[in-house]
């Protein structure tokens, strides 16, 4: 799918505490290399307003001494950048082999039946490649929290947890696994 600069139709200044932030990341790399804060310089402009849009991009190419289309270049190769605005919770569903073979079809076929009945607001789904933690997958990345060793189930008990703006019924793994350590069912009966 391409993937275009979206105006927000509102210039972007970066709060004071995230211009500080930034300044902080800048003063990490050599005198000159101000572009080698440019991944932690649009992290924060996603952190403050959700995603990153034109405006956004001009004022990061401003202060990093890049111009925009560099600044987009970054922008637009990692998926983790929201390039238009979002639901409340962005789902990412990573569908590479591992979590393929662990079933994220069905946990991609649930995101997507879920975002349909509560609606854009709440819910967007997007496909990703691998999040790293294939030892639990099947995974799902929303917003900036990891759930792992998930199925239909656990994923639609998640979302509906989230919707209706309740606490997860789980953190990280719904096998409740600590870490990657070998799952040992228990009697809530989670799933194999
Ligand atoms: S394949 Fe899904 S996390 Fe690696």
């Amino acid at each position: 799918m391409k993937r275009r600069m979206q105006d927000a139709g509102q210039p972007f200044a970066f709060t004071k505490e995230n211009a500080q932030a930034l300044e902080a990341a800048r003063a990490k790399y050599p005198d000159g290399r101000d572009k080698s804060a440019v991944m932690e310089a649009l992290h924060l402009v996603q952190g403050q307003e959700g995603w990153v849009s034109r405006e956004a991009i001009e004022v990061v190419a401003g202060l990093l001494h890049m111009t925009p289309l560099q600044v987009w270049e970054v922008a637009s190769f990692y998926t983790m950048y929201n390039l238009a605005p979002k639901g409340k919770h962005h789902l990412q569903v990573c569908t590479t082999t591992p979590c393929w073979l662990r079933g994220s079809d069905a946990v991609l076929a649930t995101c997507e039946a879920k975002a349909a009945h509560y609606g854009p607001d709440v819910f967007q789904v997007c496909e990703v490649e691998c999040l790293g933690g294939c030892v639990n997958a099947p995974l799902v990345q929303i917003n900036n929290d990891v759930y792992e060793d998930l199925d239909a189930a656990s994923t639609a008990a998640l979302l509906d947890a989230l919707a209706a703006g309740k606490e997860p019924p789980f953190k990280d793994s719904a096998l409740r696994r600590q870490g990657s350590a070998p799952h040992t069912p228990s009697k809530e009966g989670n799933h194999a």
